[in-house]
């Protein structure tokens, strides 16, 4: 039985955080891409919800070739998004409203076009030289390493210039940062202070696992090759070193969340990094459960809504932070599919049911909720049958190369339909008037053509709306402490369409049953006492059955909080 008195309050554990994607969001200027004045003219929308914090994706100036994770200034704001002073009326706004504003901080890498790797390029005695990564052809080629989205599969680019290779893990115009130079480390923490300043609340750290290299760019094992270079990538020797430096030079002087973005990191690490003894940072989100079923170059396999797996995973994630650290829950990002078509059914006969099991589920874990925009309507993957309505260049290089090697392209389609970043980039839909209501003109990506049924004003006021359900579940969670710091106990893991849970807070016990599946399923455990007069707290359908013998009988996706004691 947890305590409450025992238990370490905060506002970043208590918070639901809401994800914006700006370019996705909303248009102010008719140039079909979203912008800061975009949100501005949203604010009542999102402080309607409920949620606390915003987490906005970059907004930096950026020459786009990953969608603003490739940064050419750290203080400036991108054109296509607006000004400085767009911004500031932006936070001035969400504070108004009291929601906190957390941005993205990319600080393994730069743009190629950012000032210091235009110098850093220019000759090897350059004093920006050692701001990146650079292995001199002279010592023959490097030793590899692989790439998330290099045109070649290799991670060190040659430059003839200087006659030497650079480091980068992601595409060759985002170069590697070097964190083993002290100048580069104060530039950056000089940057976070600029933004503290201004009064953001927080920076969720891109990739940050990754910004400390093996000293000498070692080989790795033979059985490391690939993407298991992830991995290692997240266990370079001076990472926590950094972090404790950065924590302390800048972190520890303002009241704000810090969330790592993860790769690589497991329940039998995570802890060096969210211990709250430590000096680190506050949270960090993995990517288990996101890889269930999905191989190299995302191609699917049979594991892909595997349940059991599912639940074991958040399981022991959530066992490995139960006493010290805390937990973040999510199941989509920009980076990810749409939840719904993810996780349960995007059909039109049960996307509206299933959306409200999975925020269900979203919003009764123990762990801070990360929630991508657009999933509170029920947005859906888009599906492109072709390859040329993708912007993204990981799913355009890993075709290409796919191509090249003589591969299965259908397969590779089929898989991108499912797993494709694109899914989740596509405009927010908002009405049902021409591009959904997000621009004037046509977007930067194609609209979902559900848009016409799944928007916003549609949802506004039906209370039985995948909408009006998020704002009744955001409620519930603030109104139950339980369903923030109670204890979580699995119940039935092996069931294969059922996720029931318990949470408890002193003398509190709440139950949460959620079926994943579209065919009615029954639950029953031993452990459960009182079932028949337990309070209903939430339910997705209008009625659910339970029988003399305690069973419950769900019906597909049904989802149910139940307050036993
Ligand atoms: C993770 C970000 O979420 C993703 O969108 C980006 O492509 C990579 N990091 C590289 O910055």
């Amino acid at each position: 039985m947890s305590k409450l008195s025992e238990i370490k309050r905060a506002w970043w554990k208590e918070a639901v955080v809401y994800q914006i994607y700006p370019r996705s969001f909303q248009d102010s200027n008719g140039d079909g891409i979203g912008d800061i004045r975009g949100i501005i003219q949203r604010l009542d929308y999102i402080e309607s919800l409920g949620i606390d914090v915003v987490w906005l994706n970059p907004i930096y100036c950026s020459p786009n070739d990953d969608n603003g994770y490739d940064i050419s200034d750290y203080r400036n704001i991108m054109q296509e998004f607006g000004t400085m002073s767009d911004f500031d009326e932006l936070l001035s706004g969400m504070h108004q409203r009291g929601i906190k504003v957390v941005m993205d901080l990319v600080v393994n890498h730069s743009s190629d076009e950012h000032k210091w790797f235009k110098q850093s390029r220019s000759s090897r005695d350059n004093p920006y030289r050692d701001y990146y990564h650079w292995w001199p052809a002279e010592k023959g080629e490097p030793p590899y390493r692989w790439s998330y989205f290099a045109k070649s599969g290799t991670a060190w680019k040659y430059e003839e210039q200087t006659n030497a290779y650079y480091l980068h893990y992601f595409s060759e115009k985002q170069p590697d940062l070097n964190w083993e130079n002290p100048q580069l480390r104060a530039e950056i923490y000089d940057m976070m202070h600029f933004w503290f300043k201004k009064g953001i609340d927080g920076f969720r750290m891109d990739v940050i696992t990754f910004i400390s290299k093996h000293e000498g760019y070692p080989e790795f094992p033979e059985e490391i090759q690939g993407a298991k270079m992830i991995d290692w990538y997240a266990k370079g020797p001076r990472l926590h070193e950094f972090l404790h430096e950065m924590n302390r030079e800048v972190l520890q002087h303002y009241d704000v969340m810090t969330v790592a973005e993860g790769p690589g990191t497991k329940t039998d690490n995570v802890l060096q990094l969210v211990d709250e003894n430590r000096q680190e940072l506050n949270m960090s989100y993995h990517f288990d459960h996101q890889s269930i079923g999905v191989g190299e170059r995302f191609i699917i396999n049979e594991d892909y809504q595997n349940l059991v797996k599912f639940k074991t995973i958040l399981s022991e994630w959530d066992e490995a932070l139960s006493k010290h650290g805390w937990n973040t829950i999510y199941l989509g990002n920009h980076d990810f599919p749409r939840m719904v078509t993810r996780w349960a059914n995007d059909s039109p006969q049960w996307r509206t049911t299933a959306s409200k099991m999975l925020t269900t589920f979203l919003l009764s874990m123990r762990g801070t909720p990360y929630y991508f925009m657009g999933d509170e309507i029920g947005m859906s993957n888009i599906k492109f049958d072709h390859i040329g309505d993708y912007q993204d260049l990981m799913t355009i290089n890993w075709y290409n190369l796919t191509k090249e090697e003589g591969g299965n392209i259908k397969e590779f389609i089929d898989s991108h339909k499912l797993c494709a970043r694109d899914n989740a980039r596509t405009p927010f839909q908002w009405d049902k008037s021409k591009h959904a209501g997000f621009s004037q003109s046509a977007p930067w990506i194609k609209v979902n053509p559900n848009y016409v049924e799944v928007n916003v004003a549609n949802q506004q006021d039906d209370p039985l709306s995948e909408l009006n359900y998020f704002r009744q579940m955001i409620k519930l969670r603030k109104q139950y402490l339980t369903l923030i710091y109670g204890r979580y106990e699995l119940l039935l893991p092996d069931h294969e369409k059922i996720y029931a849970y318990l949470r408890e807070l002193d003398e509190e016990q709440l139950l949460v049953i959620l079926n994943f599946s579209d065919e009615t399923s029954s639950f029953q455990s031993d452990k459960i006492n009182g079932l028949k007069q337990a309070e209903v707290l939430i339910n997705n359908y209008k009625n659910y059955i339970c029988d003399i013998n305690e069973v419950v009988a769900l019906q597909p996706y049904q989802s149910i909080i139940l307050r036993l004691r």
